[in-house]
């Protein structure tokens, strides 16, 4: 997979793309990225990329004309189409599922906005999809780029260095982890579960299936409600998430 991405702060992604599962990718060819400077595109001789909104107000918006000419030369760098992608408070909200979407295409250019907004243009004509990463606004795309970024990369396959990590979250997909422990057992009075120490492992897998059905229900219902939908919850779960709660589920679904 190759991401190019077009921000007015290259440092900013220094260290979150140069450390750990990241860094890794990109060290084994698994990952290819670009920083490109949009700045570097600004045609006038004060290099501007932003300026006054038209109809006035507060707040700077960024200008068409060097976006369009980095994400035309950025396109030249590779030989596949990149999927454009502007990082916005507006676009569609990311999750797992839009990250497996864009997981598909082999090559992907972020763009990070800055100032108040983009002209329009820039949306309707140059952009293909806009990813929010949260309703709430950040000073700029960079940390949802970051953010999009490594959610991508700890999915190529041998990124991770530890595929049972991924198979795991496929088999939870849509619910919340299960609790997790290691070494003491016993940490300040405070015991693991037994049946973590028993070694019987389809007991172990029972447990954390029902640990993980358990979360959801009571800090994300929204999800619970969506995977009763989807089929990733099954009559069994159901029944016994019901039992557990005393509650009936359809209500949710
Ligand atoms: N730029 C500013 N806020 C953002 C957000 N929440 N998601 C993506 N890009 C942004």
């Amino acid at each position: 997979m190759r991401i190019d991405i077009l921000t007015l702060f290259p440092e900013m992604f220094q260290g979150p793309l140069d450390a750990s599962i990241v860094a890794r990718a990109r060290e084994q060819g698994l990952a290819e990225i670009a920083l490109h400077n949009i700045r570097d595109w600004a045609f006038d001789k004060h290099r501007r990329v932003d300026d006054e909104p038209y109809g006035g107000g507060a707040g700077m918006v960024m200008k068409p004309e060097p976006l369009f000419a980095a994400v035309e030369a950025v396109q030249e760098l590779a030989e596949s189409q990149a999927h454009v992608v502007l990082l916005t408070p507006q676009g569609r909200l990311l999750t797992q599922e839009v990250v497996e979407e864009l997981a598909e295409r082999p090559r992907l250019l972020l763009i990070c906005g800055r100032y108040e907004g983009f002209d329009e243009r820039i949306r309707e004509h140059l952009a293909d999809d806009e990813v929010s990463i949260g309703d709430y606004v950040l000073s700029g795309g960079e940390p949802a780029a970051i953010v999009l970024v490594d959610a991508l990369v700890r999915r190529i396959p041998n990124a991770l260095g530890n595929e049972a990590s991924l198979d795991e979250e496929s088999h939870t997909r849509g619910l919340l982890e299960y609790a997790q422990y290691t070494r003491p057992a016993e940490f300040r009075g405070w015991q693991v579960p037994d049946v973590l120490l028993s070694g019987n492992h389809p007991e172990v897998e029972k447990w954390r299936r029902r640990q993980s059905l358990l979360r959801t229900a009571q800090r994300r219902p929204d999800l619970l409600s969506r995977a009763l939908k989807t089929g990733a919850v099954s009559e069994d779960d159901r029944r016994w998430l019901e039992e557990e709660l005393e509650t009936n589920l359809s209500d949710l679904a």
